[in-house]
C-alpha cells in the first residue's frame, strides 16, 4: 500500500513531488470523456520515468499474436487501443534552458483532480539549474460537451528575475506503445500543417488504416491579457510546434491557452480532416477556455445528479466511491454504441482497452442505474452487433448451426485472447452476456429489446451450450467437460458448477423469451426463426432435456455446490492459514502449485449465487459463502465486491464492509502496487454494486424496486441515487432511519424490508432501519 494522496470529499490531491510516484499518479489523475482519455502526463518535458498515454476510443491496432506454442484456434492478433499523438505537450524554455522536473528542484508540487467539475490541475515551483525560480500552474480537461475537444491553460511566472520565456506547444505523432508485441510502431503520418493559426497532424494506423487527426491553436496572455503574438512555427515529419517568446519581468504571469481537437475516421471521412479540425478549433476558440470549463462543470453536475453516493463520517470512503464513479463516468458515456469499457479504461495499456465479460457481469448495473436505460442499452447493442462474429468464433472451434461463442477479449467481435485455457475454456462469458439482457429487461421493462435484438442473441447462446455439453453414459447425465470457471486458478476442469448452472439458466431464459416474443410479436418471431433456421420444437426440447438432466457437483455432507467435480480431493487449507509472505499467490507460487491448491482467485460458485440469488434460500447462500470465502484469495479485483454483496445478503455487515474496503480504494491506495499500469476501471463498478446492492440491498422484483438496507458501523449515513424507469430516487440510510426521496414528478411504489410504500412525486418517506428481510 502506498497511501500518498490526501483525503478529500471531491478531489484527489497529491502534494509534494516524488518521482517514484509519477507513473502511479499518471494513472490516477487520468482524464477522459467517453470518446478519448489521457493519462496525467506532464505538459512540459519530463525525462524521468513516465508512461505517455493518449487513447482514442475505437482506434486500435491488431498486434500480431505472440505465444510460445501456437495452438489451432488461437486468434492471429491481440487488439490494442493504442497510444496516439501527444496533444498535451508544451515545452518550456527559460533563458535558453528547458524545464524538466527530473532535472530541477521542485517545491510546492500539488496536483488536483477535481471530480466535481471534471478537470485536472497542477502547480509547482521549479528552481531551474540556471537559478530561475518559476511558478507553474496548469489546468486541463477533455470536454464532456464537445467530445472531440480538449483544452489546457498553462501559466508560468518567473519569481526571482526577469526572464525570456519560450512556450512551445506541440503535437507529436512519434509515439509508441510500451506493450507492442514486436516493438513495432503503429502509426504513419499522412499529412501535417504548421501555421501560426492552426497546426495539425493526420496520421494513420498501419494494417487497419484508422485515420486520426490532431489539431491545435494557441494563444498567449500576459498578466491576464491576451497578447496578439504570432508564433514562429517549426515542424518535422511527425511533429508540429508553435514557438512563443515573451520577455517577462519577475512576477509577470505568462499564460498559454492550448485548444486541441482530436478526430478519427470512425466519425469523419478521411478526406475531410483538415476542414473538420479547422471547424472544431473554431468552436473551441469562440467559446474560449472559461466557457468550455463552465460547460464541463455543468455537464459533470448533471452526471452527479444521477450518480452520486455520499458517505458521512468517513472521508476516505467518500473519496474512494466518488473516484470510482468519476472514472467510470469518464470512461463510458454510451454516446457511441461501438465503444465499450476496457478493464483499464483509457488509463493504461494493460488489457489493450478491449472488452471482457467484466462489462456485462460488473459494469452494466452501474450504468443502468446511474446513467439510464439508453446508456445500458448501448452496452447490450454492442454485443448484438457482434453476434455474427460470435457465431464465426464458435464455428472456428467446431460448433455449428448458428451457435455463438462470444470472445473472452475483443475489440470488434473477434477473439483476441490467446491462452488456450481461457480462449477455449472460459466459456462462462457467454452466460454473462445473456444474463445482462435479463438484468436490463428486469430493471427497465424494455421488452422491445428482446423482440428486436435480445432473442436472437439468446438463441445463439443457448445453441452453443446445447452443443458444448455431452451425455455421460457413466453418470446418466449431461456433463460439461474441460472448462475454466471465473476462478482462473483452475483450468480444464469438469463440471464447473457455475458454468453448468449459467448454461442451463441461459437455455431456460431463451425458452422463456421465445414464448414472450412469440406472443408479443408473432410476425417478428417468425421472421427471426426463418432467418436463423430455428427448429423450435426440436431445439427447445433438447435444451429442456439438458436442463432436466444436467450434472451439478454437490457436496452432501457440507451442503454446498462444488466448484467443480473433484474439488474436495484438494488439500483443504484456508486463506487465514496462509503465510502472508506467500501472498499474492500469483507472484509467489508456481502456476502448478496454484492449480493444484484449493485457493480460489475470484468469485466462482458465489458468482452464480449472486446472479441467481432468488433461486436460493439464505441458509444455502450462507453455507456456500462461509465455505468459499474462507478459500478465496481475491487476486482478481473483480472478486471482493461479489462476496461483499452476498455478505450483506446474509446479514454479515462487518464482513461486507471488510470486503468492500478491498475495492473501494484499491487504486487510490495502490494496494497491489500496480496502479502505474492503469486503473481497475471495471472493478470500480463492483465497488458501486457493493454499496447499492450490498449495503442498500437494492433489487428489482416483479417490476418493483426493493431495498433491504444495512449500514456499516463506521458510517454515520450514506446515500445513493437510483434512476429507475421514469423516476430518480435518492436513498439515505442512517443508523436509525431510511429516507427515500422521489426527485421526480410521478409517484412510485417501492418495497422497503418487504413492505410496500408509495412515494409521491417530489416528496419523501421515512422507514426505521430494521434487520434485513429478503
Ligand atoms: C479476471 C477476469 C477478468 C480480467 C479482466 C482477470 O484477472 O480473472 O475475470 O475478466 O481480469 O478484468
Amino acid at each position: 500500500m502506498n497511501p500518498y494522496l490526501k483525503h478529500d470529499e471531491w478531489c484527489i490531491i497529491e502534494e509534494g513531488f516524488v518521482p517514484e510516484n509519477t507513473r502511479a499518479s499518471e494513472s490516477i489523475f487520468s482524464i477522459g470523456n467517453g470518446a478519448m482519455g489521457q493519462r496525467a502526463n506532464f505538459e512540459e518535458k519530463f525525462t524521468g520515468s513516465t508512461l505517455q498515454g493518449s487513447y482514442i476510443g475505437g482506434v486500435y491496432y491488431p498486434d500480431k499474436t505472440r505465444v510460445g506454442w501456437w495452438k489451432n484456434g488461437y486468434p492471429e492478433y491481440f487488439a490494442k487501443v493504442i497510444n496516439s499523438t501527444n496533444w498535451i505537450g508544451i515545452n518550456v524554455i527559460v533563458n535558453g534552458d528547458e524545464l524538466d522536473l527530473a532535472k530541477c528542484k521542485v517545491d510546492e508540487f500539488r496536483r488536483v483532480l477535481n471530480m466535481k467539475e471534471g478537470y485536472l490541475e497542477r502547480s509547482f515551483i521549479a528552481e531551474m539549474e540556471n537559478g530561475i525560480k518559476l511558478a507553474v500552474k496548469s489546468t486541463r480537461f477533455l470536454s464532456m460537451v464537445d467530445t472531440e475537444l480538449g483544452a489546457i491553460r498553462y501559466s508560468v511566472k518567473p519569481l526571482n528575475a526577469d526572464a525570456t520565456i519560450e512556450l512551445r506547444p506541440y503535437l507529436d505523432a512519434d509515439v509508441r506503445n510500451e506493450d507492442s508485441n514486436y516493438g513495432e510502431k503503429f502509426w504513419e503520418v499522412v499529412d501535417t500543417s504548421c501555421t501560426p493559426k492552426i497546426s495539425y497532424i493526420v496520421s494513420r494506423t498501419k494494417k487497419l488504416d484508422f485515420h486520426v487527426g490532431h489539431a491545435m491553436r494557441n494563444f498567449i496572455a500576459l498578466n491576464g491579457n491576451i497578447e496578439h503574438i504570432q508564433p514562429e512555427v517549426n515542424s518535422s515529419a511527425m511533429y508540429v510546434e508553435n514557438i512563443f517568446k515573451v520577455e517577462a519581468k519577475a512576477g509577470d504571469e505568462v499564460t498559454l491557452y492550448k485548444y486541441a481537437a482530436v478526430i478519427s475516421s470512425l466519425n469523419h471521412e478521411k478526406g475531410s480532416f483538415p476542414k473538420v479540425l479547422d471547424k472544431l478549433i473554431d468552436v473551441a476558440v469562440s467559446k474560449g477556455f472559461d466557457k468550455m470549463l463552465q460547460e464541463q462543470s455543468d455537464a459533470w453536475a448533471d452526471i452527479w445528479k444521477h450518480s452520486d453516493i455520499t458517505i458521512e463520517g468517513d472521508v476516505a470512503a467518500q473519496q474512494g466511491i466518488r473516484f470510482n464513479i468519476f472514472q467510470l463516468s469518464q470512461t463510458y458515456t454510451g454516446k457511441d454504441e461501438r465503444l465499450n469499457i476496457g478493464p483499464k479504461g483509457f488509463t493504461g495499456e494493460k488489457y489493450g482497452g478491449s472488452t471482457y465479460w467484466d462489462t456485462e457481469a460488473y459494469c452494466l448495473p452501474f450504468y443502468m442505474v446511474t446513467h439510464g436505460q439508453k446508456v445500458a442499452r448501448q452496452l447490450l447493442l454492442y454485443r448484438y452487433k457482434q453476434l455474427d462474429k460470435a457465431i464465426e468464433n464458435a464455428q472456428k472451434l467446431g460448433f455449428t448451426g448458428g451457435a455463438a461463442l462470444y470472445p473472452m477479449v475483443t475489440m470488434n467481435g473477434e477473439e483476441c485472447h490467446n491462452e488456450w485455457e481461457i480462449t477455449f475454456e472460459e466459456i462462462h462469458r457467454n452466460g454473462a452476456i445473456a444474463f445482462a439482457i435479463y438484468n436490463y429487461v428486469r430493471y427497465t421493462d424494455d421488452k422491445s429489446y428482446l423482440v428486436h435484438f435480445g432473442l436472437e442473441v439468446l438463441i445463439a447462446i443457448a445453441r452453443f451450450w446445447a452443443q458444448r455439453v455431452n451425455f455421460s453414459q457413466e453418470k446418466g447425465k449431461y456433463v460439461m467437460l474441460g472448462v475454466t470457471g471465473p476462478n482462473e486458478y483452475e483450468n480444464n476442469v469438469n463440471n464447473n458448477w457455475y458454468t453448468s448452472t449459467i448454461a442451463c439458466w441461459c437455455m431456460e431464459y431463451a425458452e422463456e423469451t421465445i414464448n414472450y416474443v412469440k406472443s408479443a410479436d408473432p410476425a417478428k418471431y417468425k421472421e427471426l426463426a426463418e432467418a436463423i433456421k430455428f427448429d423450435e420444437a426440436k431445439e427447445v426440447e433438447k435444451w429442456r432435456d439438458i436442463r432436466n438432466n444436467m450434472f451439478f457437483p454437490f457436496d452432501e455432507k457440507l451442503g454446498i455446490f462444488l466448484q467443480q467435480e473433484g474439488y474436495m480431493d484438494k488439500e483443504q487449507i484456508l486463506v487465514k492459514d496462509l503465510d502472508p509472505e506467500e501472498r499474492p499467490l500469483n507472484q509467489k507460487w508456481s502456476w502448478d502449485r496454484i492449480l493444484r491448491s484449493c485457493f480460489i482467485k475470484q468469485a466462482d460458485v458465489l458468482q452464480g449465487l449472486y446472479f441467481l440469488e432468488d433461486r436460493y434460500d439464505t441458509e444455502t447462500i450462507k453455507r456456500n459463502f462461509d465455505f468459499y470465502e474462507a478459500r478465496t484469495v481475491h487476486e482478481s479485483s473483480l472478486s471482493p465486491c461479489v462476496h461483499s454483496v452476498l455478505a450483506s445478503r446474509i446479514g454479515n455487515v462487518d464482513k461486507a464492509y471488510e470486503l468492500y474496503l478491498r475495492t473501494a480504494r484499491l487504486d487510490l491506495d495502490d494496494y497491489n502496487r500496480e496502479v502505474k499500469e492503469g486503473l481497475h476501471i471495471t472493478s470500480m463498478a463492483g465497488t458501486w454494486i457493493s454499496i447499492v446492492e450490498g449495503f442498500g440491498g437494492m433489487r428489482v422484483r416483479n417490476g418493483m424496486l426493493t431495498f433491504n438496507p444495512l449500514i456499516p458501523d463506521k458510517w454515520k449515513s450514506y446515500s445513493f441515487k437510483v434512476w429507475f424507469r421514469e423516476n430518480i430516487l435518492k436513498i439515505v440510510v442512517s443508523s436509525t432511519q431510511i429516507t427515500i426521496f422521489n426527485e421526480s414528478e410521478s409517484s412510485l411504489t417501492i418495497k422497503v424490508y418487504g413492505v410496500e410504500h408509495k412515494v409521491p412525486g417530489s416528496s419523501s418517506i421515512n422507514v426505521p432501519v430494521q434487520k434485513q428481510l429478503f
